[in-house]
């Protein structure tokens, strides 16, 4: 990785205005392929939306969505740092019991927990943000509970494969599925580099194509688990889809949702299933389906 080069960088920040417009300019910048995206809260309560692109164009057409959907007020900043690979310097593990999540080029001995190594590349899911960590814990508890048998686990959104490759690592077979176009090849590094490549796949069709194959009965009854670590937005759009894919005895865990809203998100989802765990950390919830 070419981690030092100086080059131009083109930040965009919103401060967002209305109910949910956080999440839609979120959602946006990640259609747009954003490679991080940071939501700040002001000493007012005034919501921040900030990310950036490596070229002007994408960031002018982020502030373009956000004036006609409305969405709040924008503007690009052109930063000179080292470069989309900076924040390699000031990784660290961060713990997600029972794992420690560690960015691949540092020294996992010693650290506390099931070292789970991770380089994200330029795709989300370095175990930084609370959202990922949510579901990992959560997905620990679920396949530990569960028992020794084999389970299949869907990761729906995988981008590094963090999630996928955290079941695996827990004896589950786990298949990664996302939009963006990194996300195939960083998956199946981060499988390799733990060990676990012979349990994690990555397929590239839609999750649609996926819901289609249980309905038809060529994917068994769906996968026990399911996992999708989206914005809220995204789930509501594909919540008929991550139903249709969850087996029916098996469990869905949605993340990606901001505390003081999940529960509208939830309550507009199909019906058929009931929520039996909410986990929060700082701003955010992941809520698990049964
Ligand atoms: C917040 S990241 C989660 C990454 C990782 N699973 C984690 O937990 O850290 C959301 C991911 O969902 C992907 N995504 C967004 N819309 C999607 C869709 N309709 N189908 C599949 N993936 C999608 C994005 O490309 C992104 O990689």
């Amino acid at each position: 990785m070419d981690g030092n080069v100086e080059r131009e960088w083109f930040s965009v920040i919103v401060e967002v205005t209305g109910d949910g417009a956080a999440e839609l300019v979120a959602d946006a910048a990640w259609t747009l392929g954003a490679p991080a995206v940071e939501e700040r809260v002001g000493p007012q309560g005034a919501i921040s939306v900030v990310t950036g692109f490596a070229d002007a164009a994408t960031a002018h057409r982020l502030v373009e969505e956000v004036r006609t959907r409305s969405l709040g007020t924008a503007r690009v900043e052109t930063v000179t740092d080292l470069g989309l690979d900076a924040w390699r310097a000031h990784a660290r593990p961060e713990s997600a019991p029972p794992f420690v999540v560690v960015p691949a080029w540092l020294d996992p001995s010693d650290l506390p927990g099931v070292p789970l190594l991770i380089d994200p590349g330029h795709t989300f899911g370095s175990g930084s943000h609370p959202t990922t960590r949510l579901v990992l814990s959560r997905l620990a508890t679920l396949l530990q509970s569960a028992g020794s048998a084999p389970h299949r686990v869907l990761d729906v959104g995988c981008g590094s494969g963090v999630l996928a490759v955290g079941a695996a690592l827990l004896g589950a077979s786990a298949v990664g599925i996302d939009i963006d176009p990194g996300a195939g090849p960083a998956t199946l590094a981060n499988a390799e580099l733990n060990g676990v490549a012979d349990r994690v796949t990555f397929d590239p069709r839609p999750l649609a194509d996926l819901a289609a194959h249980v309905r038809r009965g060529r994917c068994g009854e769906g996968f026990e688990v399911v996992v999708a670590n989206l914005l809220a937005p995204v789930i509501t759009e594909l919540a008929d889809d991550l139903f249709e894919v969850t087996a029916p005895n098996g469990f869905l865990v949605l993340s990606g949702l901001l505390a003081d809203r999940w529960r509208a998100t939830v309550d507009a989802l199909p019906t058929g299933r009931r929520v039996i765990h909410v986990d929060r950390e700082a701003d955010w919830v992941a809520v698990t389906l049964g």
